[in-house]
C-alpha cells in the first residue's frame, strides 16, 4: 500500500497567515500541521509516502522531512500546478502508484483516537474497493456526507450539501484499490471547477464497491480550516500532551515503535532538537 499526502492549495481561507507560508506546515502547538497526517500513514505502516504541494512551496516540505529515510521511510515529492481538486492527487501520483492500493490523506486532517491503527488496519484488509470514513459533526454542511438507511447501508455521498441528508461527514482519510487511478481520470470538473474526492467515491458507490465506516466518539478528528480550529487544535493537543506525557502524532516515536528505526538513531533525531522539550521527549522513550 502506497500513501499520499495532499499538502497544496492556497489556503487562502487563512490569510494572512498563509500568504507566504504553506498551510501545512503552520504549527498545530508544537508541531507542522503535516506530521498529523503523517503520522496517521505511518501508523498504518504505509512507508512509501508521496507529498504533493505547490510549486512555490514543494521545497520547503523536502527541507522538513527530506527523503524520509531519518524516519526509516521513503519520501517522494511531487507538485501540483493548480488546485484541480483532491482527486487531481492519483493522476499526479499514477506513476508512485504503480499496481498498488493507495492510501490518500489531505494534509491538513488531524486524527487521534485509542483504536486508530485498528481502525487502520480493518480498512487496509479490503483489497479490493475503497474504504472511506463517517464522522458525526454538529453541521456537516461543508464536507462531503454520508446518508444511510436503517440497516447502515450507504444511500448516498454528497459534497458540501446545502442541506446535509445526515450528520455524518467524511474525513479526508480514503483507502482505493489501483481502480482509483482510471476513475480519477474519468471524473469531469464540478462547478466548482474541481475533480471531487467525491466523485470518485460516487463511482465506487455505483459499483457496490465503497465501505464505510462510523468512527465513533472515541475519536476525534479535528478541522484546521479557520483560525479557530487551528487553535482549537492546538489546545487540544497541549492540554492531552500535558496530561498524559505522551505526544501526539510524534512521527519519530511512532518510526521507533514501529521499529522502522534503531534506539540509536532515535537517540540522534533526539539530539539534533536538545534544545527542546520535543528533543527531551524522543530521547527520554529510550531510557
Ligand atoms: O477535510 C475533509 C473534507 O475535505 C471532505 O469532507 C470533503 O469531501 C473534501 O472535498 C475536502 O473538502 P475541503 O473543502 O475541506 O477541501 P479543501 O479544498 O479545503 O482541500 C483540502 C486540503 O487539500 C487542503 O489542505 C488543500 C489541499 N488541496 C486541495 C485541493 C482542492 C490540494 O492540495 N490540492 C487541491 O487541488
Amino acid at each position: 500500500m502506497k500513501g499520499i499526502i495532499l499538502a497544496g492549495g492556497k489556503g487562502t481561507r487563512l490569510y494572512p497567515m498563509t500568504k507566504a507560508v504553506s498551510k501545512q506546515l503552520l504549527p498545530i502547538y508544537d508541531k507542522p500541521l503535516i506530521y498529523y497526517p503523517l503520522s496517521i500513514l505511518m501508523l498504518a505502516s504505509i512507508r512509501e509516502i508521496l507529498v504533493i504541494s505547490t510549486p512555490k512551496d514543494i521545497d520547503d516540505y523536502k527541507t522538513l522531512l527530506g527523503d524520509g529515510s531519518k524516519l526509516g521511510l521513503k519520501i517522494e515529492y511531487a507538485v501540483q500546478k493548480e488546485a484541480r481538486g483532491l482527486a487531481d492527487a492519483f493522476i499526479i501520483g499514477e506513476k508512485f502508484i504503480g499496481k498498488d492500493n493507495v492510501c490518500l490523506i489531505l494534509g491538513d486532517n488531524v486524527f487521534y483516537g485509542q483504536n486508530m491503527t485498528g481502525v487502520l488496519e480493518e480498512a487496509m484488509s479490503h483489497k479490493k474497493g475503497a474504504v472511506i470514513f463517517g464522522y458525526p459533526v454538529k453541521d456537516a454542511s461543508s464536507f462531503g456526507v454520508v446518508e444511510f438507511d436503517e440497516n447502515g447501508k450507504v444511500l448516498s455521498i454528497e459534497e458540501k450539501p446545502k442541506s446535509p441528508k445526515s450528520n455524518f461527514a467524511v474525513p479526508g482519510l480514503y483507502f482505493y484499490d489501483n481502480k482509483v487511478v482510471e476513475i480519477a481520470k474519468s471524473i469531469k470538473p464540478s462547478s466548482r471547477g474541481e475533480i471531487e474526492i467525491t466523485a470518485v467515491n460516487n463511482v465506487y458507490l455505483k459499483n457496490n464497491e465503497l465501505y464505510v465506516t462510523t468512527m465513533g466518539r472515541g475519536m476525534t478528528w479535528l478541522d484546521t480550516g479557520t483560525p479557530e480550529g487551528m487553535l482549537q487544535a492546538s489546545e487540544f493537543v497541549q492540554t492531552i500532551q500535558d496530561r498524559q506525557g505522551f505526544y501526539i502524532s510524534c512521527i519519530e516515536e511512532i518510526a521507533w515503535r514501529r521499529g522502522f528505526i534503531t534506539s540509536e538513531q532515535l537517540l540522534e533525531l533526539g539530539a539534533e532538537l536538545k534544545n527542546t522539550e520535543y528533543g527531551k521527549y524522543l530521547v527520554s522513550l529510550v531510557k
